[in-house]
């Protein structure tokens, strides 16, 4: 049996965080720099039905019936032998490497789970259809998430720019003109579950004013769709500055986040707010080609722990 090896990639939200949540639309992008890969083979030094999980970068090297049913990589791999009806795999090694952030809003748990669940199934000799990854990659992210929309389980698995409605099949849709995202890392780990339950809350006690907020996100998103489409990239900064002011009022960004944003406007990007949950975690902008350099160096300087540049085609 040889080994199986499959990768995902991170991504970013590049309008409607939050709002998705709401049954709002939302896009989302695969951000193909940083990337989980995980490899099964087989392991004839151990049992039958022993799977032996390596994660150097979580510290951890333990096997699967040690492990509780919901630690995220176990659940992954339960879901896949449920999935496929299997109860005794044949003893292996499942070995996950990444190169995404974690905590950051670049989807890594998402990622991790797309990256093994088609690695193992294909190990398993029934490699998955891509509905089915994203659906099983979708329960795993309930345990992180709690509520999970579902947008980074669609955008990871089809590895392309998606526009996502909650509970409804994602659209792919046509990017006219190639634009260039500069993403900054505030370092800040942030956690998505505790950010969406606070906007929950806030929801809870002021609905007619948080719904009148997501209506408003869903526009932008609508506008930024129409844009991309048509190839206005022009007017996607000033979307990009109007999501960013609704997700401030959401209580979702962060003196850091902000900082970055304006350090990233004043180096001449063409808009730029918060990406993912918020609170830390990263932002983007939209920059010219010539001006990159720059608005990667001015987020350093303004305290950026690493900048990617992210090219949507
Ligand atoms: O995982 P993050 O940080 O990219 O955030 C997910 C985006 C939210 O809209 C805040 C939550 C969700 O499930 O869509």
């Amino acid at each position: 049996m040889p080994a199986f090896t499959a990768t995902a990639p991170g991504k970013v939200i590049l309008f409607g965080e939050h709002a998705v949540v709401y049954h709002r639309p939302a896009i989302a992008v695969p951000v193909q720099k940083i990337r989980v890969r995980a490899v099964v083979e087989p392991d004839p030094r151990r049992r039958p039905g022993q799977v032996h999980i390596l994660a150097p970068d979580i510290g951890l090297d333990a096997c699967l019936d040690e492990l509780p049913a919901e630690q995220p990589l176990a659940a992954t791999l339960h879901a896949v032998c449920r999935e496929l009806g299997i109860s005794r795999v044949p003893a292996c090694r499942l070995r996950v490497t990444s190169s995404i952030p974690v905590a950051s809003g670049f989807g890594s748990g998402a990622a991790v789970s797309v990256a093994v669940i088609r690695a193992f199934s294909a190990f398993l000799g029934q490699p998955l259809s891509d509905d089915r990854v994203s659906a099983l990659a979708f329960e795993v992210e309930k345990i992180h998430h709690g509520t999970p929309s579902g947008i980074d389980n669609t955008v990871i698995t089809y590895a392309m720019p998606v526009y996502f409605v909650r509970g409804q099949p994602p659209e792919r849709f046509k990017i006219s003109k190639p634009f260039i995202l500069v993403i900054g890392d505030t370092g800040i780990a942030s956690s998505t579950s505790l950010v969406v339950g606070d906007v929950r809350q806030a929801w809870q006690a002021n609905p007619a004013q948080f719904e009148y907020y997501f209506d408003a996100i869903g526009a932008i998103v609508q506008a930024a769709r129409e844009a991309i489409e048509s190839g206005r990239n022009e007017d996607l900064g000033r979307l990009m500055q109007e999501n960013h002011l609704i997700l401030q009022k959401l209580g979702v960004s962060s003196p850091e986040l902000d900082h970055l944003v304006e350090a990233a406007l004043s180096a001449g990007a063409r808009g730029a707010k918060l990406s993912g949950a918020g609170r830390g975690g990263n932002m983007l902008a939209l920059v010219d080609g010539d001006l990159v350099e720059r608005v990667e160096h001015a987020l350093r300087t303004a305290g950026a722990v690493r900048t990617i540049v992210a090219p949507v085609e």
